[in-house]
């Protein structure tokens, strides 16, 4: 008797669940805006519109509110075993520092969300559990494997959208994030028709996660800098209109690369003098301006932000300008946190600051160090603000000096991101 009934409310269940997941297929050939008519954004070809807000008008804007209303999506890296440093964990996050936090990462397997390690479960908890402390934050969980596999097949990626809409909700996720670095990338090493898969994707997420959902879910992607990624990798007015943010990941526009062999900031500003053609794209300024060329709305346009940095091994430790000759990475494997480069200055580095890219460099002998400040993160947080886009995001909260062991400041890089982003929040 039990078990007939348990089988017949299965398939009950299971015949439900096509009859919805044939709808979503239908509805998705409607396309994302069709629904949400207020996500146009036909006046992207006006040109006015690429121009940075007077920093009055920012101005104005603050003595008016008592926030700037900007978002602060903050990635959190699930921290792994074995690993040698004290492991940032979710009781160390002040809850009020970032308006999102994002987990990073889970991956998606046979349809379906899957963690990393079965300990993650505990982890997803104890960060949604930080919303008791701050009831105004979101939690978001963010895929980064099993892209390539998911998305050739339509059937799946359907069931996987309402698969991904269960799992979510019976963890407390507030959304989903896509970390997929990158789709149809390398070109010639993946396949092309990535691009228009990825879209169907964030379509059929943009159905089950917000639309047929109560209430909705976030969702958001995370994009790759620099103008051949963006082109290759996505159709990015289409994807724009499926989510709520679309984060610029403006960091390691440079790094040591046999073919490359030069010093370069990981995060410039913006361009310098003495970059030509190709170069003087690769910065977060000429990025920002491309994707709001490209369609995506200012009001969803997130800046990516370093907590991190790069190394590089001089060739010679009298040559020691951006764009020296290295011979290897430098310190640290080639990549080091804000705290680790923080130390490295504190220790006797001397630290250079490059008015026209807006970004410190360090240099000691033959070590050549790349890295964001306190300073520089002004910058960039105040560019932020002029421009007008919707916020920045962080990767991440682990890689700051969340200890405060360099200069006594808990989370050194993102209490200012706070203090300018959320100041007349806190004021009052
Ligand atoms: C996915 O499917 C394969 C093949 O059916 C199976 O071996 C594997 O255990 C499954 N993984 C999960 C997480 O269900
Ligand atoms: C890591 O440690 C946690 C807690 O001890 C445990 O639950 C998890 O399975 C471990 N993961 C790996 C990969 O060893
Ligand atoms: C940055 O590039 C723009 C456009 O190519 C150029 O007009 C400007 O002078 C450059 N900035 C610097 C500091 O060279
Ligand atoms: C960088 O800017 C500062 C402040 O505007 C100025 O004092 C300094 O001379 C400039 N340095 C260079 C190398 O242009
Ligand atoms: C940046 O950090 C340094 C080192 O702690 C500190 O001396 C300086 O006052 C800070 N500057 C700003 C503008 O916060
Ligand atoms: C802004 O802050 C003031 C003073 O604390 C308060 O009276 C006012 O209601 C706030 N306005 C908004 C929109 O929250």
């Amino acid at each position: 008797m039990a078990s007939q009934f348990v089988r017949s409310n299965t398939r009950k269940i299971i015949i439900l669940g096509l009859i919805w997941i044939l709808v979503m297929i239908v509805l998705s050939y409607c396309g994302c805006d069709v629904y949400n008519s207020s996500l146009k954004h036909d006046d992207h070809e006006s040109s006015s519109d690429h121009v940075l807000l007077p920093l009055k008008e920012y101005k104005n804007y603050l003595e008016n509110e008592n926030s700037t209303d900007k978002k602060i999506l903050c990635y959190y890296s699930i921290p792994q075993n074995g690993s040698s440093e004290t492991p940032l964990t979710a009781k160390d996050i002040d809850s009020t520092l970032c308006t999102h936090i994002i987990i990073s990462k889970a991956k998606i397997e046979n349809t379906t969300i899957v963690p990393v390690d079965e300990g993650d479960f505990k982890v997803y908890a104890e960060v949604v559990a930080m919303k008791k402390q701050n009831p105004d934050l979101y939690v978001l969980l963010s895929l980064a494997t099993g892209f390539s596999s998911l998305v050739q097949d339509r059937i799946a990626v359907a069931v996987f959208a309402y698969n991904a809409h269960k799992f979510l909700t019976t963890h407390g996720f507030d959304g989903l994030d896509l970390d997929w670095e990158f789709p149809a990338w390398p070109p010639g090493k993946k396949n092309p028709k990535e691009k228009t898969w990825f879209t169907y994707l964030l379509l059929q997420l943009n159905n089950a996660l917000k639309l047929a959902s109560h209430p909705p879910l976030l969702l958001t992607v995370a994009v790759g800098a620099s103008q051949s990624i963006i082109d290759n990798s996505y159709e990015i007015d289409q994807l724009a209109k499926c989510v709520d943010f679309v984060s610029v990941m403006g960091y390691n526009y440079h790094m040591y690369k046999p073919y490359l062999p030069f010093t370069g900031h990981n995060s410039p500003l913006s361009n310098s003098s003495n970059e030509k053609g190709f170069f003087s794209t690769m910065n977060i300024h000429w990025d920002t301006i491309y994707l709001i060329m490209k369609g995506v709305p200012k009001e969803k346009l997130i800046i990516g932000i370093p907590t991190f940095g790069h190394t590089w091994r001089l060739l010679e430790n009298d040559q020691y300008s951006v764009g020296a000759p290295a011979v290897a990475e430098g310190i640290l494997g080639g990549k080091l946190t804000y705290l680790e480069a923080c130390i490295f200055v504190k220790e006797g580095a001397t630290r250079y600051f490059d008015n026209e890219s807006k970004v410190p460099y360090a240099v000691r002998d033959r070590d050549w160090v790349s890295y964001d400040d306190n300073i520089s993160i002004i910058d960039k947080v105040q560019w932020v603000l002029d421009a007008g886009v919707a916020g920045v995001m962080t990767w991440n909260l682990n890689s700051d000096d969340w200890a405060g062991l360099c200069n006594g400041q808990k989370f050194e890089l993102h209490a200012v991101i706070k203090n300018m982003l959320m100041q007349k929040l806190l004021e009052s």
